[in-house]
């Protein structure tokens, strides 16, 4: 089961194909806050055997979220060996909750904010299983039952002010690539 939210789904893509590549059955459930966000539709539908959409508004798919639909699979019976989830945290904690109670395995992709990439700044530090862990290194991917989603919501706030101020300052910035396109 594979399921991404928002640009979660990019990184879902190969992980979904090579999942079905190497003969597993791929239901993947795609989740965004409207149609217009929504990314990789063809790509994933590819990538799966069968391919669930939802959106917070009922633009498109089921109005809902991905935790409702799973739920909907697993009342229907659907056997799941794996639950894997790539979104943003508060999406990636609820699934892992639900997977928690319903017993199934369930693996994460983190996506905190890394600044050195190489295990030395912290930037990136979470707790699994009551232990330190960098994702830059020890990552990205871990048991979902394991990690405090609280601590790492907290952690990701941080800079919160300082990325808006950037983006109001730079929200009209113009790459200069985009002339040569
Ligand atoms: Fe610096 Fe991971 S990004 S320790």
């Amino acid at each position: 089961m594979c399921i991404g939210g928002g640009i979660g789904i990019a990184p879902m893509h190969p992980i979904a194909q090579a999942m079905k590549e190497a003969g597993n059955q791929v239901i993947s459930i795609l989740g965004a806050r409207n149609q217009d966000l929504l990314i990789m539709e063809d790509e994933m539908r590819a990538a799966s055997n069968q391919l669930e959409i939802c959106t917070d508004d009922g633009s498109y798919g089921t109005k809902g979220l991905v935790t409702d639909v799973l739920n909907q699979l697993v009342a229907q019976g659907v056997k799941i060996d794996l639950v894997v989830a790539i979104g943003p945290t508060i999406m990636m904690k609820f699934v892992c909750k639900l997977a928690q109670e319903k017993g199934l395995k369930v693996l994460v992709s983190l996506n905190t904010i890394m600044v050195d990439g190489t295990g030395m700044c912290g930037g990136c530090r979470v707790t699994v299983g009551g232990k330190s862990k960098f994702v830059c290194v020890d990552g990205p991917e871990f048991d979902g039952s394991q990690v405090d989603f609280d601590e790492m919501m907290r952690r990701m706030e941080f800079y919160q002010e300082s990325e808006k101020k950037s983006y109001q300052e730079y929200k009209n910035h113009k790459c200069k690539l985009e002339d040569k396109l």
